[in-house]
């Protein structure tokens, strides 16, 4: 045997699955969510490195023929190639498992990734998928021109409205999604009502917690079958890299995992890394991130030349106690707001809401959030464009309507590019 083998051998003699490691900082839900944020499923190697490495390789070597035989015919578990496992991925996969309080997660290359890894491995040809009307305009046009050409049927319900839910649903319904808070309009979905329906008629409940987090919510924890993040957003918090996860009991998301393994929807070592790391400081962030939105909510609805502000943070919004009872986090409705402008006598109200978004000096416009750098953004013509202009409707996507981010920068600033544009309509 050639020395690098026996190297080799040395270090993996152990006898153990080098996926699931007994030095791997394995936590449990006894610690504090800021411990499982910092320490949870790191891969600690013989290097004894202390931050988490980034494994940058797209496959893995075998002690012989017969190891490799082995790691294909499933008598041995272990690393094979990068599309199926990495340790960087899998640490993330922990870690965010770990803060959700699930038993596994499923890292894919986007949100969207995510999102389509769910309809593949939980959908077929004939089955129904009911959704929540206020959603990210991309899972839309998944669910309407892709899904649909495969026949799954889909339909709509407006979020906060339980009995349109109860009343939709049918017997091949297999799932139900939502997003809470939702994209745009930060609506908020009574996820204990959604459960109950989806147990009582045998249906996944799939919720969307990107805009809340793992800081705010654990809808898992509320009854939820499977969690999805777009990792894009607040997981990484800085606007650097795609990613996107699920995460759910073992059984669902083996069947996730072998659609993302056999569709080649991974995520990449690096973009793991960088999430692995940004969910360290995510509690932190959230906490910053709606203090600062709490403050500029009560900015705008106090302003003259603001109609109406989506916001459950506000005291007098219909779902401002069910996101108390939901969100674990005191003070804590999420830091993405929609609110609408009032447009001037005789003008369109999109030329006011871009009136706004133009006057602004600091603000990003940008179709991206849940960065440290607030966004602002016109969902009616770039986010939520592809839409048809009824569904926009049915949605509250209107013409005057303003999504904002709001970011880590101190709020007086965040409210004074505001205010610029506000004031001079
Ligand atoms: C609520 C929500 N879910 C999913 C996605 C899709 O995520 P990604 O852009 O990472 O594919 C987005 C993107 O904005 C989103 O806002």
């Amino acid at each position: 045997m050639s020395q690098s083998r026996a190297q080799e051998d040395k270090y993996s003699d152990s006898g153990l699955d080098p996926n699931w490691r007994s030095d791997a900082l394995d936590l449990g839900l006894d610690y504090g969510m800021q411990t499982i944020a910092v320490r949870a499923g790191q891969h600690r190697t013989d290097e004894g490195e202390h931050s988490e490495p980034i494994f940058t390789t797209s496959s893995y070597v075998y002690k012989s023929a017969s190891d490799a035989a082995a790691h294909f015919d499933g008598t041995k578990t272990g690393n094979v190639y990068s599309r199926h496992t990495n340790p960087s991925v899998r640490t993330f996969e922990r870690r965010l498992a770990a803060l959700e309080n699930g038993e596994r997660a499923v890292a894919t290359a986007s949100g969207m990734g995510a999102i389509l890894t769910m309809c593949l491995a939980y959908l077929k040809a004939g089955d129904h998928l009911l959704a929540a009307n206020q959603l990210f305009g991309s899972s839309i046009g998944l669910f309407d021109n892709y899904m649909a050409k495969f026949g799954v049927e889909v339909s709509y319900v407006d979020c906060f409205d339980n009995e349109a839910w109860a009343n939709a649903v049918q017997p091949n319904t297999k799932v139900i999604y939502c997003e809470s808070p939702s994209n745009p309009l930060a609506q908020i979905c009574d996820i204990g009502f959604l459960s109950q329906l989806s147990k009582a008629n045998d249906i996944l409940l799939v919720v969307d917690n990107c805009f809340g987090t793992p800081a705010l919510q654990r809808p898992l924890d509320l009854g939820a079958d499977v969690v999805i993040h777009s990792a894009t957003k607040y997981l990484d918090g800085q606007g650097r890299v795609l990613g996107g996860a699920l995460v759910g009991s073992d059984k669902l998301m083996q069947e996730a995992f072998t659609v993302v393994r056999s569709g080649g929807i991974s995520m990449s070592p690096f973009n793991a890394w960088v999430f692995t790391k940004g969910l360290e400081t995510l509690k932190l962030r959230m906490q910053a991130h709606c203090s600062n939105a709490n403050q500029v909510a009560q900015f705008l609805v106090n302003h003259p030349n603001v109609s109406t502000v989506h916001f459950s943070g506000l005291t007098d919004h219909p779902s401002h106690e069910l996101t108390k009872r939901q969100h674990h986090m005191k003070d804590g409705y999420g830091a993405i707001m929609g609110f609408e402008v009032k447009a001037k006598e005789g003008d369109d109200p999109k030329s006011g809401a871009w009136h706004v978004i133009d006057a602004t000096r600091m603000v990003s416009i940008t179709n991206n959030l849940g960065d440290a750098k607030t966004t602002i953004t016109h969902p009616a013509t770039t986010t939520h464009f592809r839409m048809t202009p009824e569904a926009r409707a049915e949605a509250g996507v209107k013409d005057g309507l303003i999504r904002l981010s709001v970011g880590l920068e101190d709020v007086e600033d965040i409210i004074k590019d505001l205010a610029r544009g506000l004031d001079s309509l």
